[in-house]
């Protein structure tokens, strides 16, 4: 498949390097040609760089990587008032909260005002947006585990066209997790929360984990 990324970040190069590995053509797009060309080299094989305004052209699949408060103006340069993203299958794996905004305490991490899903979706006109990726940090990516006491690493995806969500689980399993459908893209906005609310927690050095029983302690189901 072809993916282009927009951003070559954390998450660019994370996620970029799991996809060439797994045999896909990736092309990274950001708006500093060096760092696009860097990451490209760092990726390998048939990696590529390019820029911002050519990652909607080539991808059959776009991954969008850059700061949520940066997700309008870089969809903007790469066209999506020109229609760049119609019918372009576009992942969204931003997060509404700054990381920088950290002071030690778990409510440091505040939403923006809108879900960035709902601006991606608006500002990149016809895109079939999917929401993945956001709520694990590059470096699980980078590593090898794939499985947490013997639970699959697990991604959930929301969005609202099954075939984008259909591809979006195949690139998920490519990277050896396991994908869940988790609602239609308005169900972004808690999973936009829940990373900001979970984040909060890990960084203030809580185990979010431990606040949530496994499955078959959960009770589950309705009484
Ligand atoms: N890192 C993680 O562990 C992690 C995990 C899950 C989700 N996320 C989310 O994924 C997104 C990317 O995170 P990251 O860690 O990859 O960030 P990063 O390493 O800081 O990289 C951000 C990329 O976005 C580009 N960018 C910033 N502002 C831009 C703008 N106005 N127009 C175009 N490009 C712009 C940067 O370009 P320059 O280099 O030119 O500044 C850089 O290429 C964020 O929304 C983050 O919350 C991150």
């Amino acid at each position: 498949m072809r993916i282009a990324t927009i951003g070559a970040g954390a998450m660019a190069e994370a996620l970029g390097a799991g996809w060439a590995e797994a045999g896909h053509e990736v092309l990274v797009t950001a708006r500093s040609p060096q760092r696009a060309a860097a990451l490209a080299a760092r990726l390998g094989g048939r990696a590529a760089a390019a820029s911002l305004r050519d990652a909607a052209a080539f991808g059959e699949v776009i991954l969008l990587a850059v700061p949520g408060e940066a997700a309008t103006d870089a969809l903007t340069a790469a066209g999506a008032a020109d229609g760049a993203f119609d019918h372009r299958l576009l992942i969204d794996c931003t997060n509404a909260f700054a990381a920088e905004a950290f002071t030690a305490a778990p409510n440091s991490f505040t939403l923006a005002i809108d879900t960035v899903a709902a601006r991606v979706a608006k500002v990149a006109v016809g895109a079939r947006v999917v929401k993945a990726f956001s709520m694990l940090a590059a470096e699980i990516w980078r590593g090898g585990e794939r499985s947490y006491d013997a639970r699959p690493l697990t991604v959930p995806l929301c969005g609202d066209d099954p075939d984008a969500l259909a591809t979006v689980a195949t690139l998920v399993r490519d990277l050896g997790g396991h994908p869940v459908d988790a609602g239609g893209l308005d169900r972004a906005q808690y999973v936009e929360a829940m990373t900001a609310f979970v984040m909060g927690l890990w960084f203030a050095g809580h185990d979010a984990r431990a606040t949530l029983p496994p499955l078959e302690s959960a009770f589950a189901h309705p009484d």
